[in-house]
């Protein structure tokens, strides 16, 4: 059976369609969410990932079109994932947020940001071929970013998760969680 002949369980009245995990460069989005979607058997897309496979490679698109131009076809991509109607686990490249028509798409998700300091992020941020917006001085870059950004994280999320705390699956764990508060919540109403 392929992954898109899977059945995929239906939200329960109420819930919200997908779980979207927002967050700085180097905060795990795309590790966590895919083993958030094996834990739920729901599908896993990432916004780079669906950016490359239209455009490739990141690093070469700003080259050739310039930083305005990604975020104005991240924010179409971005738009296509989170209004499709299956629910899903979607991991954001991490300036999506800066769109107000994104930050307004986010509404009826469970967004979770993943929160992180420089220092963990830094070692993970590779040679940053994917992430042209780090230029030549990535530390100075992503503290630059991350300064500009959280609080747009923090306006979007409904959970914050700080990477610092537990492993991959312990992450999952607080997801599935929160998903489950939520259901009995409304269970109760
Ligand atoms: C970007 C983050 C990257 C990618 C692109 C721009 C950003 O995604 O979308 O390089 O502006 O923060 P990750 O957050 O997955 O690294």
């Amino acid at each position: 059976m392929s992954t898109s002949e899977v059945p995929v369980p239906e939200p329960q009245e109420g819930e919200p369609r997908s779980i979207v995990l927002i967050g700085p460069m180097g905060s795990g989005k795309s590790t966590v969410g895919a083993a958030l979607a094996r834990r739920l058997a729901r599908p896993h897309v990432d916004s780079d990932h669906f950016f490359v496979a239209r455009h490739g490679p990141i690093g070469d698109f700003f080259r050739d079109h310039g930083e305005q131009a990604f975020r104005t076809e991240e924010e179409r991509l971005v738009a296509e994932l989170l209004d499709a109607p299956r629910p899903s686990v979607i991991s954001l490249g991490g300036g999506s947020v800066l769109s107000t028509a994104t930050r307004e798409r986010l509404r009826p998700h469970l967004v979770v940001m993943l929160d992180l300091t420089a220092e963990q992020a830094l070692p993970r941020l590779g040679d940053g071929s994917s992430r042209p917006v780090l230029g030549d001085d990535p530390a100075a870059r992503w503290a630059e970013t991350y300064a500009a950004r959280e609080p747009l994280y923090r306006q979007c999320a409904d959970v914050v998760l700080d990477p610092a705390d537990g492993t991959i699956e312990q992450r999952v764990d607080t997801i599935v969680a929160q998903l489950d508060r939520g259901r009995r919540a409304r269970s109760d109403d």
